[in-house]
């Protein structure tokens, strides 16, 4: 029966809900499928490829931002929350896209990024045009006659500076992102019922609900304190603190959310164990889902941005994190498990083996793990076909505002700018947003004859999801094969997780358990042979249901590199 850390088991107390037996599939819509030409992604690419999604077995597509913006950063910068970008179509290609996932029982979420719009919406054009504009209090202003506020960090500022001087009204703006992303001041119940009303407009539309970016930010004390030293090496921790937070969350909840049979996820940076359910916990009627920066950090060197350590990382860190956030909602909330997105590298070159020998395998091997954890997966387009970073020698072809203005921020300030490009070829966000790969004709099959607008990584010859269709051992079919063992066992879904071996540092091993049901999860991490002790577990009957070895010869005792196996016991 239940214990303290593991909750509940029993099957009869399983309320069960959609959004926590979906599988998320990330769509970054300027990167997967160009239908005109021009190399970039669009609305109409991703309609071209319903029936790929389909086949996939996901049940949910989020897309990245879809709305118009000037791109500073690729549409997190929006201009108008009600309008689609020039580059990714029209509202009546939308309509199209929503009906076709719908149609074929997927459903769609959007991206809410409503702590920052960019400077050239509506809103911040008038907001800057004088102090007595009514929109002046959309936004964070400081008027310079009181003199510089205390310092705010800012992400993608080349002096890490949140503050903006304005000269057309000698005031300072708010940016926590770049200079075109003004932060929305959410202390103002105009703009909050601007927001909800947004969100209604494409809730009435028949999307399923919201990715919600950076959301633990938008309350901020208008005050502007210094920053309290404790948070110096953490700005996200203060950031994610603000006073109203959960107020604001609450109220969304009222207005808007409870309205719709959808689910929410916050993009949860800066929350922590002890913070998470302040979200996600049922009864506090906020959001259902949040994801963790936790493993971001793992195998990175401390006091250097984004610096991979080159002995890799450890894999009891990882075991640590993903085993804590598990127990975090043990008796309330709801988990996430993903490696990778739009804002981090690919999972393969970060946390798997990129190596021509272990690709397939250790793709395999990650996939296994997402897909039998306890928790939503969220999985990134293009890990289903083993696609790996790109790892540019150049910053000329970075496209990224964060890699751009990091580099030149090194430069200014005299740092190691070799240094960082050879750590960018490991951290850079630009590794995951290259096109997808569809087959092996020029650019990848993402384009006809445009250039594309990031580069197209040269492996595709070899890496790309046409060669892959045809071939039943291949990783995309692996993947299509795990979502229908995840659907067809409740146990994978609503079972509880046990770690198992901890001190292990070359496999990952688990239990999953509902009623009396038990499986077991045993996933060699290393390029070499290991072994796993797993002594109060009786294998006397135990059968082995899946692998990525195709011989299913897998022996728990001795795992080959990279190798995954699922057993009933
Ligand atoms: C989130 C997004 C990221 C973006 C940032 C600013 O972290 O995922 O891509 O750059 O917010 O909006
Ligand atoms: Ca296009």
């Amino acid at each position: 029966m239940a214990n303290e850390q593991t909750g509940s088991n029993n099957n009869e107390e399983i309320e069960r809900v959609w959004w926590k037996e979906a599988v998320v599939y990330q769509i970054y819509p300027r990167s997967f499928k160009d239908s005109n030409g021009d190399g970039i992604g669009d609305l109409r690419g991703i309609i071209s490829k319903l029936d790929y999604i389909e086949s996939l077995g996901v049940d949910v597509v989020w897309l990245n931002p879809i709305f118009s913006s000037p791109n500073d950063d690729n549409g997190y910068d929006i201009s108008d929350y009600q309008g689609i970008m020039n580059e990714f179509g029209t509202m009546a290609d939308f309509d199209e896209l929503l009906k076709g996932l719908h149609s074929r029982g997927i459903k769609l979420i959007l991206d809410l990024v409503v702590n920052h719009s960019s400077d050239e919406h509506r809103w911040f054009r008038e907001s800057r045009s004088s102090r007595d504009n009514p929109y002046r209090n959309f936004y964070h202003w400081w008027p310079a006659e009181k003199g510089k506020p205390a310092n705010r960090f800012s992400f993608f500022d080349v002096n890490n500076d949140a503050w903006k001087y304005d000269d057309r009204t000698n005031s300072y703006y708010l940016h926590y992102f770049s200079q075109k992303q003004p932060d929305l001041n959410w202390e103002n119940p105009h703009l909050r019922n601007e927001i909800y009303r947004m969100m209604r407009f494409w809730l009435d539309k028949g999307i399923d609900g919201f990715r919600m970016d950076v959301i633990p930010f938008i309350s901020k004390d208008t005050s502007y304190p210094p920053i309290p030293e404790q948070y110096h090496n953490d700005y996200a921790r203060y950031y994610s603190e603000g006073p109203f937070l959960h107020k604001y969350l609450k109220e969304m909840n009222r207005e808007v959310l409870c309205r719709y049979d959808i689910m929410t996820i916050a993009e949860g940076i800066g929350v922590n164990n002890e913070t998470a359910l302040n979200f996600v916990d049922p009864e506090r009627r906020e959001l259902n889902m949040l994801y963790h920066f936790d493993t971001l950090g793992i195998g990175l060197l401390p006091f250097e941005f984004k610096a991979p350590d080159p002995n890799g990382y450890n894999l009891i860190d990882l075991k640590d994190v993903f085993t804590r956030w598990d127990y975090t909602y043990a008796e309330k909330g709801w988990g996430t498990v993903y490696l990778a997105n739009h804002d981090n590298p690919r999972m393969l070159t970060r946390w798997g083996n990129d190596s021509e020998e272990f690709r397939e395998v250790s793709s395999k091997l990650l996939t296994t793990f997402l897909l039998t954890m306890r928790g939503t997966p969220y999985y990134y387009m293009g890990d289903e076909i083993g696609m790996s970073n790109i790892k540019f020698d150049s910053i000329e072809d970075y496209q990224d505002i964060e890699t751009r203005n990091m580099y030149l921020h090194i430069h200014r300030t005299g740092g190691d700018t070799n240094r960082f490009i050879e750590n960018q070829k490991i951290t850079a966000r630009d590794n995951s947003r290259t096109p997808f790969q569809w087959d092996n004709t020029d650019n990848a099959g993402f384009t006809q004859n445009g250039t594309t607008w990031l580069k197209v990584n040269k492996n595709y010859n070899k890496v790309n999801a046409s060669s892959q269709e045809k071939d039943p051992g291949s990783i995309l079919n692996y993947f299509r094969k795990l979502i229908k063992y995840r659907k067809s066992d409740l146990t994978l879904i609503y079972g509880t997780y046990t770690l198992i071996d901890r001190e292990n540092p070359n496999v990952y091993a688990y239990k999953r358990q509902l009623d009396d049901e038990v499986l077991l999860v045993v996933l060699n991490f290393k390029p070499h042979e290991s072994t796993v002790s797993l002594p109060d577990i009786d294998l006397s009957s135990a059968k082995l249901i899946i692998s990525n070895y195709e011989d299913m010869k897998g022996r728990y005792d001795k795992l080959r590199p990279y190798e995954a196996l699922i057993y009933a016991l």
